[in-house]
């Protein structure tokens, strides 16, 4: 899939937010190693810490849907669904990440149009990371 495509689809989902409290839209488009996309939307709660972000949602939403392999994320984000700025994802959405995906296996791209936006590597955001591999038993 092309990227710019992976873009305008977490672009489309910034509206579906639920955001109340802040008022920051955040969208992720989820792209899955057999081509599937899910999207996932930041959704807050007046207790305010059962918050879920953008990319956690859009990992959940695949994951509860058999998903395990994932190729790339896509992550959008504004006031008032407004894009002003690259949004990069938390820490602990950058350690779920880690979760169901290899280090070097799995681009980051954060954008602010199909043609503005920027690459990394899971690497590169979350260098040293703990992982699944960690808790083998050798
Ligand atoms: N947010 C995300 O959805 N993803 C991130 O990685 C950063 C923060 C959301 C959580 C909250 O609803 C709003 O942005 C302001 O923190």
């Amino acid at each position: 899939m092309e990227i710019k495509t992976l873009i305008q689809t977490a672009i489309d989902a910034l509206p579906n937010s639920y955001v109340p409290y802040s008022r920051f839209h955040v969208a992720a488009a989820l792209l899955c190693k057999d081509g599937t996309v899910y999207t996932g939307n930041n959704i807050e709660n007046a207790s305010y810490t059962p918050t879920v972000c953008a990319e956690r949602c859009a990992f959940f939403k695949a994951v509860g849907d058999g998903k395990r392999e994932f190729e790339a994320i896509v992550i959008c984000g504004g006031l008032h669904g407004v894009i002003t700025d690259y949004c990069p994802p938390c820490g602990v959405c950058r350690q779920v990440m880690r979760e169901f995906c290899a280090p070097d296996d799995f681009k980051i791209y954060l954008a602010k149009s199909p043609e503005d936006y920027r690459e990394f590597t899971l690497e590169q955001i979350l260098p040293m990371g703990f992982g699944p591999e960690n808790l083998e038993v050798n």
